[in-house]
């Protein structure tokens, strides 16, 4: 990418989308397209027929989706796959039309079988069953996945995709019912501490394992990836370290400072028992994270909860 080449970041207000943009301009990229939800919904072909034919990005990176959290992915099943696939269908083809050097498809980690072996490798991507509370996202995120793949391979674009794990960091999304385990519990214990409640209730049982990596990490690695990596492999992204939801909620009660109980509600779901990235590819490719959990979350908290 030149300095002045047109990069347009689909989703640019969102924790990635925002996390990519502050990437650019910290390399001295100066020509960003940006453009809300309000401004260009993708899910609307026209939309996104006339913005590229008008616009001509040279350069695509698509972190554009709808997103949330167990509950969230469970209840508005029928929208997460209907919009997913509207959005990439629209942004992957228009590239292509319009000729787009190169574009990035943000996928998940969530979309590896629920019970793939640990930790987790590119290749075992579609090797078994879904998380059934996850499954339409999955399947529109695998979808994006294989347009860039074969778009490579009929067309012979560069569209690359990646899989990053769990994020966390600025922009992130703090209600209760949509959002991911990290924001939800740093805002549940703040809320508790403020309030002094004697005792905050968890969902699950605490025992999954989860890895986390703070979204600048994340932007660091998609634009290393867009500058040195053209491949059909959707690129693993993570610190390749996990931890239980139970030692991840006595990080967050120490840097909250919260003094009351914690209440575990195993009635609530789990989700999938461990999810893991084997990261040996990206650290192959010249990548690694930096920012240490403890760090990451006590900046993100100090920053969202306490300025
Ligand atoms: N968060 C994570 O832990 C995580 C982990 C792995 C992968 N990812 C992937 O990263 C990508 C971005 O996630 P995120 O956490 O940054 O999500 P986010 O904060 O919810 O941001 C999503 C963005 O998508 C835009 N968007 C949604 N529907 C749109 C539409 N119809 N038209 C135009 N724009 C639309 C929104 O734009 P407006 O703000 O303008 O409405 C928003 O800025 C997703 O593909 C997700 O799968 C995220």
């Amino acid at each position: 990418m030149e300095k002045n080449s047109g990069i347009y970041i689909a989703g640019h207000k969102g924790m990635v989308g925002s996390a990519i943009v502050r990437k650019l301009q910290q390399e001295g990229f100066s020509n960003l397209i940006l453009r809300s939800s309000r401004e260009l919904d993708l899910t609307d072909q026209k939309q996104v027929i006339n913005f590229f034919e008008e616009k001509k990005p040279e350069y695509v990176f698509l972190a554009a989706a709808t997103v949330g959290g167990i509950q969230a992915n469970n209840t508005y099943r029928a929208q997460f796959l209907y919009e997913n696939l509207m959005i990439q269908n629209n942004v992957i083809h228009q590239s292509y039309v319009n000729g787009v050097k190169k574009l990035m498809f943000l996928a998940s980690s969530c979309i590896y079988p629920k019970m793939a072996p640990q930790p987790i490798k590119e290749s075992y991507l579609l090797e078994g069953p879904f998380e059934p509370t996850n499954e339409p996202y999955a399947i529109a995120k695998i979808a994006g996945v294989k347009m860039c793949e074969n778009y490579n391979r009929q067309y012979g674009c560069n569209f690359i995709s990646v899989m990053p794990t769990n994020l966390y960091g600025p922009n992130d999304n703090y209600d209760l019912e949509t959002s991911h385990v990290l924001p939800a519990l740093l805002r549940k214990f703040h809320e508790a501490k403020i309030k002094g409640l004697e005792y905050v209730e968890v969902w699950g049982t605490g025992i999954p394992r989860r890895e986390f990596l703070h979204v600048d990490d994340l932007a660091e690695a998609c634009f290393h990836l867009m500058e040195t990596y053209h491949g059909n492999v959707s690129v693993n992204v993570g610190t390749g370290q996990d931890i239980t939801i139970k030692e991840l909620v006595e990080i967050i009660k120490k840097i909250v400072n919260y003094e009351g109980e914690i209440i575990w509600n195993s009635d609530k779901p789990d989700g999938t028992p461990r999810k893991l990235l084997d990261v040996t590819l990206i650290h192959s490719l010249g990548w690694k994270y930096k920012i240490p959990l403890e760090k990451g979350i006590k900046d993100f908290y100090k920053n969202k909860f306490q300025d």
